[in-house]
């Protein structure tokens, strides 16, 4: 439980409050990079702030205040120019660190003399990693954009896949440290709404939490296995401080505003050993839909399942009335280490989990269950039987609404026609 004031410095991500300070110190991805394949533009907000992610001719990525700084005008109706953007109201241009560089008009009439004033816009920098679009919207010099091993694997099909959840972000990272969800939500739930009344998925017996470089490592072992199963002896890593990794699946919450969240996913699957060698040329970005056509909210596939379980706890979860049972020592842990990092940062110093050494930013490889044959593929038939590969093969099972143009990559790359199964039916890992 925390007081009304623990839980507003945890949950405001605006300008110029606490955790918006401490979450614009890390790079976030925000968009996918093949989204750019086919505008120039893109409208985006992001802590609070409206923006326009947008790509120049010459092929470089700028991020900028929405707002043009002449009369307001909306820079989403702006034309990108070979190195910037330029407002397509009365044409004054920015560079990608958002100083304004061409106000045609005043310079028709004065000269040079028209820029001697300077002109800026709110700017931040751009860098593409994994077929994502990371944004920095903190103080100088950024930190290092982690490298994971994972992004260069070779051989795979990854996909990247973008919803909007009407929630604010710490709800949603909150399941990170939250195993015992995964029985209820994901396998005894669906399970009773298809009509089927049991046996029930194994119970969890233990779970455990702990602190490491990169944020938390999350532990836990259900009935039938002990402290030998990799979800134990392995465990699964919190990227702090709104990241979490799988191994086949990375995921951030990137707070759009106090009571929105961009929910990204980067999902991955290695060829089976017949189909190598392969490379993708592009990695597809899809927007998942969040509810059907008859306005119900999605819970077929097991991400959806997690964002109804986050919107239902309300637009701002209230901690002031919960009551924390024995499953919520992660939570607890999370909750924690933000107010600890929040008062690093008031003193000055850096929060948990940033990388600042460029010589160590290199494939850093992050505890993965199965990493031997995730990283380096199986013969098909192996593939199928893989209680991690095996489902993806079968089914995008992570969220609804794949394109069928995504579909059918995934198919070729794989050797696959993929045929829906029960969601319920099987144990996510
Ligand atoms: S409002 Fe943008 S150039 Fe005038
Ligand atoms: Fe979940």
């Amino acid at each position: 439980m925390l007081t009304e004031e623990e839980n507003r410095l945890l949950t405001q991500v605006g300008p110029g409050t606490r955790m918006g300070d401490l979450l614009r110190r890390y790079w976030h991805p925000v968009a996918g990079e093949s989204e750019f394949e086919s505008r120039s533009t893109k409208p985006i907000r992001l802590m609070g702030e409206d923006l326009l992610l947008f790509k120049t001719l010459k092929g470089e990525f700028g991020l900028v205040a929405r707002r043009c700084a002449h009369r307001g005008s909306d820079l989403g109706f702006g034309i990108v120019e070979e190195d910037g953007l330029r407002c397509s109201y009365h044409g004054w241009q920015y560079d990608l660190g958002g100083a304004c560089v061409h106000r045609p008009f005043d310079e028709t009439v004065a000269g040079a003399a028209a820029l001697r004033r300077a002109v800026k816009i709110a700017a931040y920098p751009v860098k593409i990693k994994g077929g994502m679009l990371w944004a920095y919207l903190g103080p100088l010099p950024a930190p290092e954009l982690p490298d994971w091993e994972t992004f260069s694997w070779p051989n795979c099909f990854a996909q990247v896949v973008i919803a909007e959840i009407p929630c604010n972000w710490l709800q949603c990272q909150e399941n990170t440290v939250d195993p015992v969800h995964f029985e209820w939500m994901h396998n005894n739930g669906p399970k009773r709404r298809a009509g089927d009344f049991g046996p029930f998925s194994p119970k969890t017996l233990k779970m455990g939490i702990e602190d490491t470089e990169y944020g938390l490592l999350s532990r836990r072992y259900r009935e039938g296995t002990d402290e030998s199963t990799p979800l134990w002896s392995v465990g699964r890593a919190i990227l702090w401080p709104n990241g979490w990794y799988f191994g086949h699946h990375f995921e951030w919450k990137v707070p759009i505003d106090d009571f929105n969240t961009l929910f990204i996913t980067w999902s991955v699957l290695h060829v089976p050993r017949e189909c190598e060698p392969y490379a993708q040329a592009s990695i597809p970005t899809w927007h998942a839909p969040i509810k059907d056509q008859n306005g119900e909210w999605i819970i077929s596939h097991v991400g959806n399942q997690d964002i109804v379980a986050w919107i239902s706890q309300g637009p701002i979860a209230d901690r002031t009335h919960e009551i924390l049972g024995a499953s919520d020592v992660g939570v607890v842990t999370l909750r924690r280490r933000l107010l600890e990092d929040l008062d690093k940062v008031a003193k000055g110093q850096d929060p948990r989990g940033l990388i600042r050494d460029p010589a160590r930013n290199v494939k850093i490889p992050l505890p993965c269950i199965a990493r031997e044959e995730l990283m380096n593929g199986l013969p098909r038939e192996q593939m199928e039987k893989h209680p991690v590969m095996g489902p993806f093969l079968r089914d995008f099972y992570s969220m609804a609404g794949q394109p069928d143009a995504v579909r059918q990559a995934f198919e070729e790359a794989m050797g696959v026609r993929q045929s829906s199964f029960e969601v319920h039916s099987f144990v996510p890992q």
